[in-house]
């Protein structure tokens, strides 16, 4: 992963000192030295290779594999899917909602009885990932599978030790895989949540291990010049103390990193998203999806001349996989001018002309590339934007680890819910 900050800083700004770069640093240390943080040093411990193999060996035969789980327990999957997915003979679903037109659309694709159905929730007791579970299992029932088989279908994933679902694995014999006590949803991407479909839809999980690691050097390094992530932590972190900019975008240059945006947008929204008890404030870099080209004929009009208020992650693929020349005799000379180009100069210069533009109209990119779109590179994007959140939530004065806005609405959904039995 390369860094280029196009951003309007004051390199002499008090928060770009070495004592500043420094105590990000410590505090960035403090916490993945915490015991109750676990995303960092998760990788260092290959048994959740090991145990996901284990399963998908039991089950590779099966042709559709349904993920049932939402928010980190279907982002992180299918985020990897659709980066990485290399041909496979699986068909996967994702049951994230309790919409009942998308549930049957999404069920109509699938035979029950050739199917492997994962039941992700960290806390074991997610209301939208029960109500998937219960559909799943009737239609099971429906097709002819007893109760006593359940086991050949479902494999849970859930939190080892406190969680009903892991309460009904051991009561039940059915399969689970852990989702470490001291990982939360949106960080367990690179738990047996994404490892197990990720080997159905044929990715390297070893590689993205490795690659997961092969950041941690740089990310720790005392050497503030060379140290990625405490630079790109003071630059936000300026950007929106010095000149109130509080959105985030992430925008790959990749349609097969679509999905890694939603994936961010989780990770950064749920996590800075608070009210700081002290800061005594309401806080948080409203994150916002997109992906290059495309969203150029959409938002990026909004992005270049709308309010400065935005940072642009803009990541770049150096080498895609395919090429396609452009050369034509389309006779036209919209069409012509490509002649002698191929699709992939295309969309670097398009990447690249955007850079200059947001440039001229002051905005702030900080420009990442990577040499391939391959699971080392994932790994690395993936440790780095989780490291990264995490300091900024220090930095905030914020616990980036819990979501208390969220239990609301759940308590008031129950609320609802009972009374429509009145
Ligand atoms: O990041 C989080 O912790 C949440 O967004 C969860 O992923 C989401 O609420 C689902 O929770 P669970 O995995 O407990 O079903």
């Amino acid at each position: 992963m390369k860094f280029k900050y196009h951003t309007n800083i004051n390199p002499t700004d008090s928060l770009f000192s070495t004592d500043s770069l420094n105590s990000f640093l410590r505090l960035f240390k403090e916490t993945i030295n915490d015991e109750k943080i676990g995303f960092f040093h998760l990788t260092d411990d290959q048994n959740h290779l090991e145990k996901s193999k284990e399963i998908y060996s039991k089950h590779k035969d099966k042709k559709y594999f349904v993920q049932i789980g939402i928010g980190g327990s279907a982002l992180g999957p299918q985020m990897l899917i659709d980066a990485l997915g290399k041909d496979s003979s699986t068909q996967f679903i994702y049951l994230d909602n309790t919409d009942a037109d998308y549930v049957y659309d999404e069920m109509a694709k699938i035979n029950p009885k050739e199917t492997l159905f994962y039941v992700v929730s960290k806390s074991g007791s997610t209301a939208e990932t029960m109500a998937s579970f219960a559909i799943c299992r009737q239609a099971l029932i429906e097709s002819g599978v007893s109760e006593s088989e359940f086991k050949n279908y479902f494999v849970f994933c859930t939190d080892p030790v406190k969680s009903d679902l892991r309460d009904l694995a051991i009561d039940q014999g059915f399969d689970a895989l852990d989702i470490p006590s001291n990982i939360g949803g949106r960080f367990s991407v690179l738990t047996a949540v994404g490892l197990l479909p990720a080997l159905f839809a044929g990715i390297d999980i070893d590689k993205l291990f490795e690659g997961a690691n092969s950041i941690k050097e740089n990310l720790m390094s005392d050497d503030l010049d060379v140290n990625e992530l405490t630079k790109a932590a003071a630059q936000i972190s300026h950007l929106l103390v010095r000149q109130g900019i509080n959105q985030t975008i992430l925008m790959p240059y990749s349609s097969k990193l679509k999905s890694f945006s939603n994936w961010f947008v989780q990770l950064w929204g749920e996590s800075l998203g608070k009210y700081s008890q002290e800061l005594k404030q309401h806080i948080g870099l409203t994150p916002i999806p997109a992906y290059g080209a495309t969203d150029q004929h959409s938002q990026m009009q909004l992005f270049m001349e709308g309010v400065n208020d935005k940072l642009l992650f803009l990541i770049e693929v150096k080498n895609k996989s395919h090429d396609y020349k452009l050369d034509n005799t389309i006779g036209k000379s919209s069409a012509s001018k490509l002649n002698g180009y191929t699709i992939n100069q295309l969309i670097e210069a398009q990447l690249y002309g955007t850079i200059e533009a947001l440039k001229e109209r002051e905005r702030n990119v900080i420009h990442i590339t990577i040499d391939n779109n391959d699971e080392y590179n994932m790994g690395r994007m993936v440790l780095f934007f989780e490291s990264l959140t995490a300091i900024m939530g220090h930095y905030l004065r914020i616990n980036p680890f819990n979501q208390p806005g969220v239990e609301l609405g759940k308590k008031y959904a129950f609320e609802y819910l009972s009374k429509l039995q009145e």
